[in-house]
């Protein structure tokens, strides 16, 4: 069965600051959606509060239809920032340890991790000390261990913005195939090709509220609001 994931009517505030306001959205899984938004827009405040970093002020979430809290949440989604810590250790050792957590053998994580690295374009990358790895290679490192904790919900902030072109076409592929886990899938960006390549549904999210939501054809060719019109063309001003 399809998970769903239903955000009623949040808010979130910073003291005078609504990063966001009334908020409300079905996303069903085996589906990605994109998040799209000019600089402040609220995209990483809602991840968050989808992650269970944050908690909305006003609103809530429900998980399947049952009301899910932000303890909940940190149990069952994993955001992926645009920049993430590693331990000072090996990749391997970064990789393993949400999955030893969970009680799996070595075998099963062996092979896990291979497939992971291979899937982000670091084959043969185990035995590296994970700080010692390039920006770009760390992105990619955390995007594995996220795709490893297999999470009911995953978040990516920006999940390319430090890659090399080459390297972002393989993580949108290895995003893409994250589909067939019908997982809830949410990324923000700022690259609207890539939200057309790899968006099913795309969200636009403006001053904290959202002024479009459509299938992605339908969003880029008919947008309905003047707004997103102005903002994929470029034409925004403030
Ligand atoms: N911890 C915080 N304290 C105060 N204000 C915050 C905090 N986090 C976010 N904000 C404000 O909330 C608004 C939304 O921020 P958010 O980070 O969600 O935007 P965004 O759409 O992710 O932007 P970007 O494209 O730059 O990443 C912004 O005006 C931001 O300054
Ligand atoms: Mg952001």
């Amino acid at each position: 069965m399809n998970v769903t994931l239903k955000i009623q009517s949040i808010e979130k505030k910073y003291q005078t600051v609504k990063a966001l306001d009334d908020v409300s959205l079905n996303v069903e899984g085996g589906k990605i959606l994109v998040l799209i938004g000019v600089n402040g827009a609220g995209k990483s405040t809602l991840l968050k509060i989808l992650s269970g970093l944050e908690k909305p002020g006003k609103g809530k979430v429900l998980f399947n239809n049952k009301p899910i809290n932000a303890t909940e949440l940190r149990q069952i989604a994993t955001l992926v920032f645009q920049r993430t810590a590693m331990f000072d250790r090996s990749v391997y050792d970064n990789l393993a340890y949400g999955l030893k957590i969970r009680g799996k053998k070595d075998p099963e994580i062996e092979a896990a991790i291979t497939e992971a690295l291979h899937s982000v374009g670091l084959r043969n990358f185990e035995k590296r000390k994970a700080k010692r790895t390039s920006g770009g290679e760390q992105q990619r490192i955390a995007l594995a261990r996220a795709f490893l904790l297999e999470p009911e919900i995953l978040l990516l902030d920006e999940p390319t913005a430090n890659l090399d072109p080459n390297s972002a076409i393989i993580i949108e592929k290895a995003i893409m195939k994250r589909k067939a886990h019908q997982h809830v899938i949410i990324i923000a960006t700022h690259n609207l090709s890539q939200a057309q390549r790899l968006g099913d549904e795309i969200v636009h999210i403006h001053d904290g509220k959202i002024v479009e939501h459509a299938g992605s054809k339908e969003f880029f060719d008919k947008p309905q609001s003047e707004v997103t019109r102005k903002f994929i063309n470029g034409e925004l001003e403030f």
